[in-house]
């Protein structure tokens, strides 16, 4: 596959503008910030792309000074930087720390909070904590003067998924964003669209007209996307018995593939065009001829993991079964499949031709060949938030178009008791389409 680069960051063009700009990271203590955040701000330093006057406040409950939070992230950023360390950009990144103890559920620690930023930076609220905290947050936020009121260019949110549990309480979660911020305030993170090898999906597309010629329900037979992981929850038992790998995997990331393969490609590249060209193609897509096909399996050994319910029938591998429903797809199959505790890592995106047209194209995801200097996928997506570049990032109608189409399956899945599987095998044996 050509390497086509389809996205032109530029670090600090717009930033550079303003006063300065505040990456306020609640939960600033958490897993997500400590393994991704931390170390993604050290290599944008790295790379000299951290914007002009940028600062950076932690804010959780528990009791730390700024000395200490910079110790913690420099923490981190050891244990999760890859490379040689730079002691400069260490510096960097710890220099610009700020800390905030406060228990988001009151407002007490909004206005300490508002108190402690430079008036005229421009705000950007990462929400890197549990979902129950994001109604709250949005909404003193809000009350406060810190969201709408401010506009895209002085404050923004950065939402990390779940966004929501189904349609229903997704729809619910969009309300209470859209009720404190507009839309172009929003940054919903996917973070499989800030890698990579999903925008050279794109960029293959448009380089070869021939390619895009044969996508199609005259040429193509069936596609394949696969997200198969030998690794298992990685502590994060409370949350994935909660969800599963069609609320994890499937809804998000596995129909941005199907999305980024299946959608019309956009004659241009605002972010505007490629979010809605996406969210089109979503709305088309529902259970392939209407027919709710499910194959979902639990790995043997799931009842002991850390957090798990004892008696869980959580979903650990899904295979599932879609159709876009339009006049270019109509009629192929797409098969969706997910698992953890499997033989092998794989993320890929197979096209199967029809006898006359050839065999298949595969593009392999993950593993992906390592370019040097590549862009982390954290790295890419805190570059675009900072420089306002939304095309990375999801729109509503994108994330409630993916809610209707895996919602059906869910209602299945609740009704399915899991096959059981071996861990390390190839999954679940039963049948699928
Ligand atoms: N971890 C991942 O790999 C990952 C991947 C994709 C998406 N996500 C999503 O990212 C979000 C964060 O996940 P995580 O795994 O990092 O969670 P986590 O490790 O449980 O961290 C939660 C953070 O929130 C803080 N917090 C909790 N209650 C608070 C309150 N009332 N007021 C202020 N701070 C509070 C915690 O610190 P205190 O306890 O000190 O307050 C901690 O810093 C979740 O939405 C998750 O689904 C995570």
């Amino acid at each position: 596959m050509t390497r086509t680069r389809t996205l032109r960051l530029r670090s600090g063009s717009r930033s550079a503008d303003m006063a300065g700009i505040a990456l306020i990271v609640f939960g600033g203590t958490g897993d997500l910030t400590q393994r991704k955040l931390y170390p993604s701000l050290y290599h944008l330093a790295q790379r000299g792309r951290l914007p002009k006057g940028f600062s950076l406040y932690g804010v959780s409950r528990k009791t730390l000074t700024d000395k200490e939070f910079r110790r913690n992230i420099e923490r981190d950023i050891r244990a999760f930087a890859h490379g040689k360390i730079d002691e400069k950009a260490v510096a960097r990144v710890t220099g610009a720390a700020h800390y905030l103890s406060a228990d988001l559920n009151h407002r007490e620690g909004y206005e300490r909070l508002e108190a402690r930023l430079k008036p005229g930076t421009l705000r950007l609220f990462y929400l890197a904590l549990p979902p129950r905290l994001f109604t709250p947050i949005v909404e003193h936020l809000d009350r406060c003067g810190m969201a709408r009121a401010l506009g895209a260019a002085r404050s923004r949110v950065i939402v990390e998924k779940p966004f929501g549990y189904d349609y229903a309480s997704g729809k619910k979660l969009e309300r209470v964003l859209s009720a404190a911020f507009d839309e172009p305030q929003i940054f919903r993170i996917d973070h499989y669209l800030g890698k990579q090898a999903v925008q050279d999906l794109l960029a293959y597309r448009r380089g070869h007209p021939a390619f895009e010629r044969s996508l199609d329900a005259g040429h193509v037979a069936a596609i394949r996307i696969d997200a198969l992981e030998p690794g298992g929850l990685e502590m994060r038992g409370p949350y994935y018995d909660g969800a599963g790998s069609i609320r994890d995997m499937t809804q998000n990331h596995l129909l941005q593939l199907l999305a980024f393969m299946t959608m019309k490609l956009p004659r241009t590249s605002s972010a505007a065009t490629i979010q809605s060209a996406r969210a089109k193609v979503l709305k088309a897509v529902r259970p392939f001829r209407n027919r709710v096909d499910l194959l979902i399996g639990q790995y043997r050994g799931y009842h002991s993991e850390p957090g798990v319910d004892k008696d869980s029938r959580t979903d650990t591998y899904s295979s599932l079964v879609f159709e876009v429903n339009d006049a270019r797809w109509k009629g192929v199959p797409i098969l969706v499949r997910t698992g953890k505790r499997l033989t092998r890592k794989l993320t890929a995106v197979t096209i199967e031709y029809k006898p006359k047209q050839g065999k298949r194209h595969v593009f392999q995801l993950d593993p992906h060949p390592h370019v040097a200097n590549e862009m982390g996928d954290y790295e890419r997506l805190l570059l675009a938030a900072f420089d306002g570049e939304r095309e990375l990032f999801v729109s509503a109608a994108e994330v409630l178009n993916s809610w209707k189409a895996v919602d059906p399956f869910l209602k299945a899945a609740k009704r399915t008791k899991p096959i059981l599987y071996r861990k390390g095998s190839l999954g679940p044996k039963g049948k699928t389409a």
